[in-house]
């Protein structure tokens, strides 16, 4: 399996097998374990990874450069203002330049046809992470934290409660893949993107699991194991934020909507958190609330698909 990874872009989940992503899945709790008992690892010795930011980060940054440097590699960050993807230079022309210096690039863009274009002249892989259609990296470290939680992923009921947005189609990518038990609930208007939603729901029942949309996020809660959140306003439609605040108002995760859940339930967010919007400072900090351990993951299973893609 570990040969099938080696060279591939990472842009979409969709794009990877069932088979693929748990032995990443695997790959990744390996590296946990062995990270616990201080073993060290050479694995990426002398390879080089490009960080390229066209929004801020604390999670995505951190996490691949501590991967990077874990698995005995290097990697090298470039914010907005260093490299003008597209303005000050054609995003071809980054592509094959990085291509002869390092060995893969990560790369968080507005637009994801960026992505697909460096991908596309871009001889070295590229990982996205995060553009405006997609989130994979954030999705791979969830599925390994409702893992090792859940001892399983397929069955588990999970509720993607918000803004039908990048977090919410890297979810619909996941499921077409793995089959999950996926309720989505939006407020209308804010549905995901159609063509999506569509290979998901051909996908998923067709996989084992079963994809459900409900309007009502009181009703789409209940019997749920999980609940899935992210902000309202995503990096880039900050000008909707006040028209978003009013819209998204009932599908805050509150107590009262835990409450409607029934049951113990994990609460999930991709963080960063907009406290007091999509959630509150109650749930972000109760007892429910694995955003943390989330948050740490995206350094493992990264350090996984890392190791697999370059090792
Ligand atoms: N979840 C996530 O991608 O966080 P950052 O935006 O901080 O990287
Ligand atoms: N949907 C959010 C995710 C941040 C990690 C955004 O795009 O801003």
């Amino acid at each position: 399996m570990r040969w099938m990874f080696r060279g591939k872009d990472f842009l979409d989940l969709a794009d990877f097998s069932a088979e693929e992503i748990q032995y990443v899945l695997q790959t990744a709790i390996s590296l946990k374990r062995r990270l616990m008992i201080g073993e060290r690892l050479h694995t990426l010795e002398g390879k080089t990874l490009a960080l390229l930011f066209e929004k801020p980060s604390l999670r995505t940054r951190v996490s691949f450069e501590m991967a990077m440097a874990q698995l005995g590699g290097s990697s090298l960050c470039l914010g907005p203002q260093e490299v003008g993807l597209g303005k000050r230079e054609a995003v071809k022309d980054v592509g094959k330049v990085l291509a002869r210096m390092v060995d893969a690039v990560m790369l968080r863009t507005f637009d994801h046809n960026t992505a697909l274009e460096l991908a596309r002249f871009c001889e070295i892989p590229v990982i996205n992470g995060l553009s405006d259609l997609h989130h994979p990296c954030q999705v791979l470290g969830d599925l390994l934290t409702i893992l090792e939680k859940k001892g399983k992923i397929k069955g588990v009921e999970i509720c993607f409660v918000g803004d039908g947005n990048n977090l919410c189609h890297s979810w619909l990518s996941a499921s077409s893949v793995l089959g999950l038990n996926l309720t989505v609930t939006t407020p209308e208007g804010f549905q995901p993107n159609p063509d999506i939603w569509e290979k998901a729901e051909v996908l998923t029942p067709l996989r084992g699991g079963r994809l459900r949309f409900e309007p009502d996020p009181l009703v789409a809660v209940k019997g749920m194991d999980v609940i899935y959140t992210d902000v309202w306003t995503s990096m880039g439609r900050e000008s909707e934020t006040e028209e978003r605040i009013v819209k998204f108002r009932p599908f805050q995760v509150n107590e009262e909507l835990i409450s409607r859940v029934g049951k113990e339930v994990l609460v999930m967010h991709c963080m960063p958190a907009h406290r007091g919007q999509e959630i509150t400072d109650e749930v972000m900090d109760g007892p429910f609330s694995i955003c943390i351990d989330q948050a740490e993951n995206r350094l493992h299973a990264q350090k996984a698909l890392l190791a697999l893609i370059l090792g």
